[in-house]
């Protein structure tokens, strides 16, 4: 049930690959809160053509971009004004991919080009996006950004490679333009640490499977499924979180403050 949570607002959504990407599921909830939005991704994801369902069913616009170039990423916040015929109230950051990972180099061989690339696309990519967007004064006051984090970034999980580096650059970034967006616009940035989620970005990730149960049994709600992921960044998009930012807020059914569950001490444990 709708509540025009996101009534009047415009907003900008990164990563909608498939139907199973959560920035998917952010992009039909909030045009369904009542929001008007453009959708992006890199030009070589679009060719897959997916994307263009999801912008015919919410009425939106698709401005490619590769969040690694900056012309494309000005390209994108003028583009958007010009849709809007105004400012952006929200932009939800939900890019990710490690070259590493994807050809199975772990975190002790990286190639270090590769590495690079992983920290470009999967988080100065948030940077730059908010450095474009300050550039041409596309936020309206109170305005809110999202990235989309993991855990990775505080605790070591071996197989998420380099991109748990990536994350805490993320988590960093968003910091630090949370500062200056707070006080040049109002703006607050934040990230959420979403639990193991089943999508293209995330399956590609050796031994996904074991990390996917290893927090579903650990965490006392389950792991957060990708829709509820989508109704708490429309939540953050909303005006009733307007005094909250600079955070790295875990949506994750309880996991990273248990120490150990139930379900997990069983499998150590004598009959
Ligand atoms: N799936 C999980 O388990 C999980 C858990 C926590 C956080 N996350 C994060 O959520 C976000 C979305 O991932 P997802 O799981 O929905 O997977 P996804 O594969 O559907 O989304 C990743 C998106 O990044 C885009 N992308 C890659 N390179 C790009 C570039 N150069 N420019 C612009 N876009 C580019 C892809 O095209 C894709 O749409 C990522 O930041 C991911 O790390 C995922």
């Amino acid at each position: 049930m709708a509540h025009g949570l996101l009534a009047g607002k415009c907003g900008i959504i990164t990563g909608a690959l498939n139907d199973q990407s959560i920035a998917w599921k952010v992009a039909q909830l909030a045009h369904a809160e009542g929001a008007r939005i453009v959708l992006t991704n890199a030009p070589v994801a679009m060719r897959m053509g997916e994307i263009n369902k999801l912008a015919e069913a919410i009425n939106a616009p698709v401005i490619p971009a590769d969040a690694t170039v900056d012309a494309d990423l000005e390209k994108l916040f003028a583009g958007s004004m010009e849709h809007f015929g105004g400012k952006a109230d929200f932009v939800l950051h939900s890019i990710g991919m490690s070259p590493n990972v994807r050809k199975g180099r772990k975190y002790n061989e990286v190639n270090y080009e590769w590495y690079k690339q992983t920290l470009d696309i999967s988080a100065m990519s948030l940077h730059r996006m908010l450095q474009a967007a300050s550039k041409l004064d596309a936020f309206n006051e109170w305005g809110s950004v999202v990235g989309l984090s993991y855990i990775a970034a505080q605790r070591v999980f071996p197989d998420y490679g380099d991109m748990a580096d990536a994350k805490a650059l993320l988590e960093s970034i968003a910091r630090g333009w949370g500062y200056h967006l707070g006080r040049a616009k109002k703006v607050r940035v934040n990230t959420v640490s979403q639990s193991p989620t089943m999508t293209t970005a995330g399956s590609g990730i050796k031994g996904f499977d074991g990390f996917f149960g290893f927090a579903q049994e650990m965490s006392p709600l389950g792991n957060a499924p990708a829709e509820d992921c989508a109704r708490f960044c429309v939540a953050l998009f909303s005006d009733h979180t307007r005094y909250l930012t600079m955070q790295n807020l875990y949506h994750d059914g309880g996991f990273s403050t248990t120490g150990v569950s139930h379900e997990v001490m069983a499998r150590f444990m004598g009959a």
